[in-house]
């Protein structure tokens, strides 16, 4: 008998251990021979730790287990798939997953992460099979008419850089991945090392192959101590396996990859930072041009991407590019991994083609808020992202519909406040976390976020309000003109859409403390 409890981080720190250690003493005192595969997530939280079993049906989901339902589980009869108020069912079924349209994650929560026989087993390689036949024009062709954009934030079509990248003269290149994900409310990057490395790995090695390099590397934020441990045990075992090393299954073509831990700044998600710090330096923003696909890691052209980025590329190989542009509208297409957070009845990931809408993705997927109240502000695409209120909740989820509303999808993750939120503190909040995340390099930014939070204290305080909300606003312009990276550069956002949708909770002097 075969069950499944995920080891994902949020499923760990909801007890995920503790049941699998129950089901294993609870099968044992009653004579069952069970073996327990641990999975990554699939995404649902609020269900998380969901257990599953394997039955001649198909798998049988049951969630939220705590330990202490173990005993009573096992004795309805979980290994058998039988009733029991937390049966969900076939996972596939719930309406959640089902209603999704899983492209880039339709092996996490259902595969054994760290195992290549079991990646195989669900399609696993296909992509890099084809690209091997392909070769590196072939697999760049690919990439530019799938429409894939970078999906790190900035949604640069990755096929151009792909090609930069090829086309560019070196002795040496590099493919890196940005796995720093700073984001506020996101964690697709995570779900997808906990629960789907080879996926990473295997998207790395066909751009690696693409673009002429034969090392790669992780750069990982150290706040994800889960994702480091399952990384490192799929490349030993992708080594073991011949998927990872040299003569990569029999082709002659090499890819070496390693993972790096940065030090918990947000600023090292900017890749020229990043680069900086991988190569073992503080990490400061470096001024473009050059770009790094010219001149990145150790000076050489370098390929970097966020996890989702690579991660959507064996798909978009093993189907076609075809097959992927169909999914989303406009100059966005594919699918967007949507992480929804915060006050949130039903968080999780979404992923789904471009193009739905955030009241879609709140209402329909999310339930509402959790705490029952109206939702009264939305944030997109991390600290840096707008806030949206209610009338603009029907904004597409597309690249060039939230900039036409001045907002950006970012990396997807999409936060939840309901009528309880003060969105003149937001605002402060995004100067304060500037100015602790500030690299330093440029002026608007490390001087201008410290003045934001002065000056919205002054306002919040009430003290010639108009007059120091103006310097809030000509504070904002300054710092996107005139900032050097998007750090300083997107600030403003945050704070000029609350000021401008929520104008009354600037103008409530006296009612915040200094
Ligand atoms: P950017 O617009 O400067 O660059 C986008 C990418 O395209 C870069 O990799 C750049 O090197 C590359 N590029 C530009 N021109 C090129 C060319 N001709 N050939 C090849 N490559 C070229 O944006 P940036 O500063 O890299 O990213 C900003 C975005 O990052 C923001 O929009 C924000 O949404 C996002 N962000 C994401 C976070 C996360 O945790 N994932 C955190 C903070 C911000
Ligand atoms: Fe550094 Fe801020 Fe300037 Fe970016 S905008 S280079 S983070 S000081």
């Amino acid at each position: 008998i075969t069950i499944y409890v995920p080891r994902d981080a949020v499923a760990l720190g909801l007890g995920a251990n503790r049941v699998a250690r129950a089901l294993f003493a609870g099968a044992e005192r009653r004579g069952l021979d069970i073996t327990i595969v641990r999975t990554g997530s699939r995404g649902l939280f609020w269900l998380e730790p969901m257990v599953e079993v394997a039955t001649p049906e198909g798998r049988i989901a049951y969630g939220p287990v705590k330990p202490g339902d173990v005993d009573a589980l096992l004795e309805a009869g979980l290994t058998r798939g039988a009733d029991h108020p937390l049966r969900l069912g076939k996972p596939e079924e719930i309406p959640y997953l089902a209603r999704q349209h899983r492209l880039t994650f339709h092996r996490c929560g259902v595969v054994d992460p760290v195992s290549v026989e079991d990646y195989r087993a669900h399609g696993g390689y296909r992509g890099l099979e084809a690209a091997l036949k392909r070769g590196p024009e072939g697999i760049v062709a690919a990439v530019r008419e799938s429409g894939l954009r970078g999906r790190g934030g900035a949604g640069f079509p990755a096929g151009i850089k792909w090609n930069t990248v090829m086309v560019a003269e070196a002795d040496r290149k590099y493919v890196v991945c940005n796995a720093d994900e700073g984001d506020s409310g996101t964690f697709a990057d995570r779900m997808m090392m906990e629960g789907d490395p080879f996926n990473l790995i295997e998207g790395m090695t066909i751009a690696g192959i693409a673009v002429g390099a034969t090392r790669g590397y992780i750069y990982l934020r150290s706040e994800y101590p889960q994702a480091f441990e399952t990384l490192k045990e799929a490349i030993a075992n992708g080594l073991r396996a011949g998927v990872l090393g040299e003569n990569l299954m029999g082709s002659g073509k090499s890819f070496h990859l390693e993972v790096r831990l940065g030090a918990g700044a947000y600023i090292c998600g900017e890749e020229t930072s990043l680069l900086e710090s991988l190569e073992g330096k503080r990490g400061i923003v470096r001024a473009k041009p050059p770009i790094p696909a010219l001149k990145g890691f150790l000076g050489k052209p370098t390929l970097v991407n966020n996890v989702m980025t690579f991660t959507a590329v064996p798909w978009i190989l093993e189907h076609g590019a075809e097959a992927y542009a169909a999914y989303g509208q406009g100059r966005s297409l594919g699918t967007l991994p949507i992480q929804l957070a915060g006050n949130v009845r039903q968080g999780g990931l979404i992923e789904y083609a471009f193009g739905i809408t955030l009241r879609a993705v709140i209402e329909e997927f999310g339930g509402g808020t959790r705490s029952g109240r109206p939702v009264r502000a939305v944030q997109v695409g991390g600290p840096l992202g707008a806030y949206f209120p209610d009338h603009l909740l029907d904004t597409p989820l597309d690249y060039e519909a939230m900039a036409a509303a001045k907002g950006l999808v970012g990396h997807g993750g999409i936060v939840v406040f309901d009528d309880t939120v003060d969105m003149a503190s937001q605002a402060r909040f995004a100067f304060e976390f500037c100015a602790t995340e500030s690299c330093g390099k440029c002026t608007p930014c490390r001087i201008g976020a410290t003045r934001g939070v002065e000056t919205m204290d002054k306002v919040m305080a009430g003290i010639r309000p108009a007059e120091n909300l103006k310097l809030v606003e000509d504070l904002c312009e300054i710092m996107t003109d005139g900032s050097l990276c998007a750090m300083g550069g997107l600030t403003p956002m945050p704070v000029m859409s609350a000021i401008t949708h929520f104008a009354d909770d600037f103008t409530r002097g006296g009612s915040m403390p200094i």
